[in-house]
């Protein structure tokens, strides 16, 4: 029996709205778009929301929008998925990492002040792995410089801080759609704002740069098609409807983890910080300091060979040998991403995973580190 790292939930309510799109005569461009983006920007508690066709492409369309482009640098973390920084460069800016906080792995606030200069247009914060910690600590020193937030909520739909939720605490923030995260639309991804010019521009570029009251073959922009199709959206409509039964399932997942891990010391467990909810996008556990890179590398293998599919979430985003080509990136720049990034292993998670295939990963990872 294999059991993978993610999965998606459908049910048939799923099924049946997408197959109702598909009986009839919009596939895009159609009313489940605006139904999807207004659910959306209803459950964030935004003004607005674009859908678009990925994560992405909604952090690209946030730097177009906001003006971001070459000369411009644009503040992050080296601990995340790869396109929170390539988007920056997309767009012809610069990524300047900033080391993460080693507790709740996000940016580390207290080090982004002595990293901004008179090219610094925004600071980009992901709340990884679904954790929202410190990140009001990162919108006071934006608010402070006058520096535009673009929150990269890709993983952390459902999170929540001092209970403001994940997705209103930047100027825009992206949310992500991908079939491993808290709800899916197979791909896609969401802009969600509360400004209204941001938006307009938003729903332009992704339209080929269309204005919005125009003929249809007229463009105002160079623009793109990253349009998220009414097919896509059928599927998110539903599953957004079930985020709150989602989040549950998630929490219970986490739980077990946790008690079934924590007598273990020679893992560090993730919990939830008592400021935060969180809607737990992925269980990762990290090793103690007395294991190697080559011990967890070995101890990965050893899991896959017994069918558990596992990961190394994150690899340092400053070691990638593109950006360390252009940036001259080194190892020793970014220490406690490069230590945590050594360190980690993701193990299965998804709603519907039982209690017995849990005891069985716990079972097994335990065995593998040689108890
Ligand atoms: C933190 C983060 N940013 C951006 C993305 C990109 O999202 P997508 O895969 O939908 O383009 C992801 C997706 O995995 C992510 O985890």
């Amino acid at each position: 029996m294999q059991i993978n790292l993610s999965r998606p939930d459908i049910t048939e309510k799923e099924v049946e709205a997408v197959c109702a799109v598909l009986c009839g005569t919009r596939l895009s461009l159609g009313p489940k778009v605006v139904e999807f983006e207004q659910a959306f920007a209803k459950y964030i508690g935004a003004k607005r929301a674009v859908a678009v066709n990925s994560g992405t492409s909604g952090l690209f369309l946030c730097m177009l929008a906001l003006g971001i482009g070459p000369g411009d640098e644009v503040i992050t973390t080296p601990f995340t998925f790869i396109a929170s920084a390539t988007t920056i460069m997309m767009a012809g800016a610069k990524p300047v990492f900033v080391d993460i906080d080693p507790v709740n792995l996000n940016i580390d606030a207290t080090k982004i002040e002595s990293r901004i200069t008179e090219k610094t247009k925004a600071i980009l914060p992901v709340e990884v792995f679904s954790n929202p910690s410190g990140l009001d600590k990162v919108c006071e020193i934006a608010a402070k410089h006058n520096l535009f937030v673009i929150e990269d909520s890709c993983e952390a739909l459902g999170s929540a801080l001092n209970g403001k939720k994940v997705g209103t605490l930047g100027t825009m923030s992206v949310f992500g759609f991908y079939p491993n995260k808290q709800i899916t639309t197979g791909e896609g991804g969401m802009i969600v704002t509360n400004d209204d010019r941001l938006a307009d521009i938003c729903v332009s570029l992704r339209n080929q740069g269309r204005a919005k009251r125009c003929d249809y073959m007229e463009h105002e922009r160079l623009g793109y098609n990253f349009r998220l199709s009414d097919i896509n959206c059928a599927l998110g409509i539903v599953q957004l409807s079930r985020i709150d039964e989602i989040k549950a399932k998630r929490r219970q997942v986490a739980k077990w983890y946790q008690e079934m891990l924590a007598d273990d010391d020679r893992l560090l467990v993730p919990a939830e910080p008592n400021d935060c909810d969180m809607s737990w996008f992925v269980f990762v556990v990290r090793l103690t300091d007395g294991f190697t890179i080559e011990q967890r590398d070995q101890i990965l293998h050893q899991m896959r060979n017994h069918n558990i599919e596992v990961s190394n979430y994150f690899q340092p985003v400053h070691l990638m040998p593109f950006m360390v080509e252009q940036f001259g990136y080194k190892p020793g720049d970014f220490p406690i991403t490069e230590s945590v990034s050594s360190s980690t292993i993701a193990l299965p998670f998804y709603n519907n995973l039982t209690k017995d295939e849990v005891a069985i990963v716990c079972q097994t990872l335990k065995k593998v580190l040689g108890g």
